[in-house]
């Protein structure tokens, strides 16, 4: 069992996850960043824990701009709580079988809520998050590998590292990986993630 992170880790990584946002040349990505605290506040307990999406994270391949960010979090996983917060359904099998994301801020964060919900998501390949949708604004930004989003039931796009990839309140949207490992920053505006999303009835 790893022993959890050490206080000054985390906020190395918090410092440059959220330095990675606030990096970027681009309005929306600035607002979100804009509601991240600077300072972040004391670290809360979290036990490590595992999630398919952990051990997906050592394959990833770090896009220009985020060798260290990657690296960073690759040698800190083992001490983070990874966690997935959709329950097993025919559905979400194919999501649930190679997602893990860890969370700075949020009601399950290792810091407390603030601002916005952030952290980090790691989707394995071969994955689909189906069509769904949620009242908070959500931005993803990725930092190492691509995936394929799908707006408003249209065609599959593919995104790297350092696209901005904005979901407006309520928009429906998808998400696949093909065959690489996919890392995001994500954030929320207006919400947490936890159990808010609905679904779109399958096909
Ligand atoms: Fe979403």
């Amino acid at each position: 069992m790893s022993k959890s992170i050490d206080a000054a880790n985390l906020r190395t990584l918090f410092d440059m996850s959220r330095d990675a946002l606030a990096a970027l040349d681009d309005p929306v990505a600035a607002r979100f960043a804009a509601a991240i605290p600077a300072d972040p506040g004391e670290a809360l307990h979290r036990a490590p824990a595992w999630t398919p999406g952990t051990d997906a994270l050592a394959n990833a391949r770090p896009g220009a701009r985020y060798e260290d960010l990657v690296a960073t979090l690759q040698g800190l996983a083992p001490q983070l709580e990874w966690r997935q917060s959709y329950k097993r359904s025919p559905q979400m099998e194919s999501y649930l079988k190679g997602y893990g994301y860890i969370e700075f801020l949020g009601q399950r964060g290792h810091y407390a809520p603030a601002g916005a919900a952030f952290g980090i998501g790691v989707i394995g390949p071969d994955c689909l998050y189906p069509t769904h949708r949620h009242g908070p604004e959500e931005i993803y930004l990725p930092i190492a590998g691509s995936a394929e989003w799908s707006y408003d039931h249209g065609p599959w796009i593919r995104h790297g590292a350092g696209s901005v990839v904005h979901t407006r309140p309520w928009q429906w949207h998808a998400l696949r990986t093909g065959t690489e490992t996919v890392v995001l920053l994500y954030a929320w505006l207006g919400g947490d993630p936890v159990n808010v999303s609905e679904f779109a009835p399958v096909a």
